[in-house]
């Protein structure tokens, strides 16, 4: 039974939800993985099949997102049950709260190593490093260290639920309002940094000038699943964040501006690390060990790598504090939406169960390195399930329960509302969405989702 909750908190300004939502858009997946996967897929030939479906995906799915939250004002299970008026949609929702979870118990993972980072940097342990061997080998023995892994996820996953603990505006708006601004410094400073040293113009070169050779069918559908993970669609937390706005809110723009940061951030993130990582002769193609063998080699060699170390797992810590608070909040509304739970309550219960699963996430480094699930390790399993299939096919229902089961034109009259102006003055705006919600985003995704089955 769903319980009608009267004082359902809103955003307290524009500025607030832009924040936060752009909060949950930047994370360890700007900052850690579009960079090396930039590197391994061909650098601006990348860049910019990727630009292009965050353009006709990405946006329109956002905005859909938005859409469907504002309209229901519940969580994913709530919104779509009262917009369809049917428990299969409300499944689709359901299917977001559960990879909310599983995405935040692997997620706590790598933000622990990041706060744990800043502790290493903080000591000077960077310095001992001469060379990207000694930086690995030291990598592996902390992650293989049970007590500092999950230490530090614990720590990553208190500061988390405190956040989600105060609510809308007390917590994740006023967390937002304060850590976002920091971390575009600290990210504008290191990009400084990057561009400073000698030898950083091959970075920019390799950021701008397009190596086709590497770019294959497969590098396009890798940038599709990132349009997604980055800008935290198909799951259910744009949704959720949609759900605290007023009407009179322009969805369409303010959607526009979140993709925007999310694409800027990410780029602002190539430069500072390619600049840095070319111009002190370290290897681009380093992979998903880029962050954490590579740049603390790169720091050691760049004159204030001290305090710069120090400031890069600061700036990656909050970016993934950001984005966790918004996966623990699609939780945390569902069970207040729907089960009439209190807001501490949900927060003190899911905060403890999140640690529980994302136990064999942190020991997928060590004690359960050899035990596999259809061949992968459970971190790797909850990334996989996640980012390659449900993401994806949470987008493709929600470009689809928008555009053909609500049905474009009810759809489009509460789009309207709050953007009157824009939509009367650029009416092109709508035959965009149209196309790109109605065929180009269900389409496109039906074939990232086949790609990722392994059936293309
Ligand atoms: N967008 C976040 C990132 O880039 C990850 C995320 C995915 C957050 C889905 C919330 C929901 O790191």
């Amino acid at each position: 039974m769903s319980i009608t909750n009267q004082s359902r908190e809103n955003w307290g300004s524009r500025i607030g939800f832009i924040l936060a939502a752009a909060g949950s858009a930047i994370g360890l997946g700007n900052i850690w993985k579009f960079p090396y996967i930039a590197g391994e897929h061909g650098g601006a030939a990348f860049i910019f099949i990727y630009l292009i479906c965050i353009a006709v995906i990405g946006l329109p799915v956002l905005v859909a997102e938005v859409l469907i939250g504002r309209t229901g004002k519940k969580n994913p299970v709530g919104s779509f049950k009262k917009l369809s008026k049917s428990k299969i949609w409300s499944s689709v929702g359901a299917m977001g709260v559960i990879a909310g979870f599983l995405i935040l118990s692997y997620y706590i993972v790598i933000a622990g190593w990041s706060l744990g980072y800043i502790v290493e940097a903080a000591k000077g342990t960077f310095y001992e490093f001469n060379q990207s061997n000694t930086s690995s080998a030291y990598f592996e023995s902390l992650t293989q260290n049970t007590v500092w892994s999950i230490g530090f996820m614990i720590l990553f996953l208190l500061l988390t639920m405190s956040f989600v603990y105060f609510g809308i505006q007390k917590g994740i708006e006023r967390g937002s309002k304060i850590m976002m601004p920091v971390l575009l410094i600290l990210l504008i400073i290191s990009a400084i940094k990057g561009i400073s040293l000698p030898g950083s113009e091959k970075g920019i070169s390799f950021l701008l000038e397009p190596n086709w050779e590497l770019v294959n069918g497969k590098s396009i559908l890798v940038a599709l699943g990132h349009a997604f993970f980055t800008l935290s669609l198909g799951m259910g937390a744009m949704m959720t964040y949609g759900s605290y706005l007023n009407k009179e809110s322009n969805i369409f723009s303010s959607s526009l501006q979140i993709v925007f940061l999310d694409t800027l951030i990410a780029l602002i993130a190539g430069v500072a690390i390619f600049t840095a990582v070319f111009a002190t002769q370290q290897d681009p193609s380093a992979g998903p060990g880029l962050i954490f063998h590579t740049l603390p080699v790169v720091f050691t060699k760049m004159p204030g790598g001290y305090i710069f170390s120090i400031l890069f797992f600061l700036l990656l810590s909050i970016a993934a504090l950001t984005s966790a608070i918004s996966l623990l909040e699609v939780v945390v509304s569902y069970f207040v939406d729907e089960k009439g739970w209190t807001r501490h309550s949900a927060v003190i219960v899911f905060g403890g169960v999140t640690f529980v699963i994302g136990i064999p996430s942190a020991l997928s480094f060590n004690v359960l390195s050899d035990f596999h699930i259809f061949g992968l390790n459970f971190f790797d399993l909850a990334d996989f399930l996640t980012s390659n299939l449900m993401l994806p096919l949470g987008g493709l229902l929600i470009s689809i329960f928008v555009a053909w089961v609500w049905g474009f034109d009810k759809s489009l009259k509460e789009l309207k509302l709050g953007a009157e102006t824009l939509f009367d003055n650029y009416p092109i705006v709508i035959t965009f969405w149209k196309i790109f919600v109605k065929y180009f985003a269900p389409i496109l995704i039906f074939l990232v989702l086949l790609n990722s089955l392994g059936v293309l």
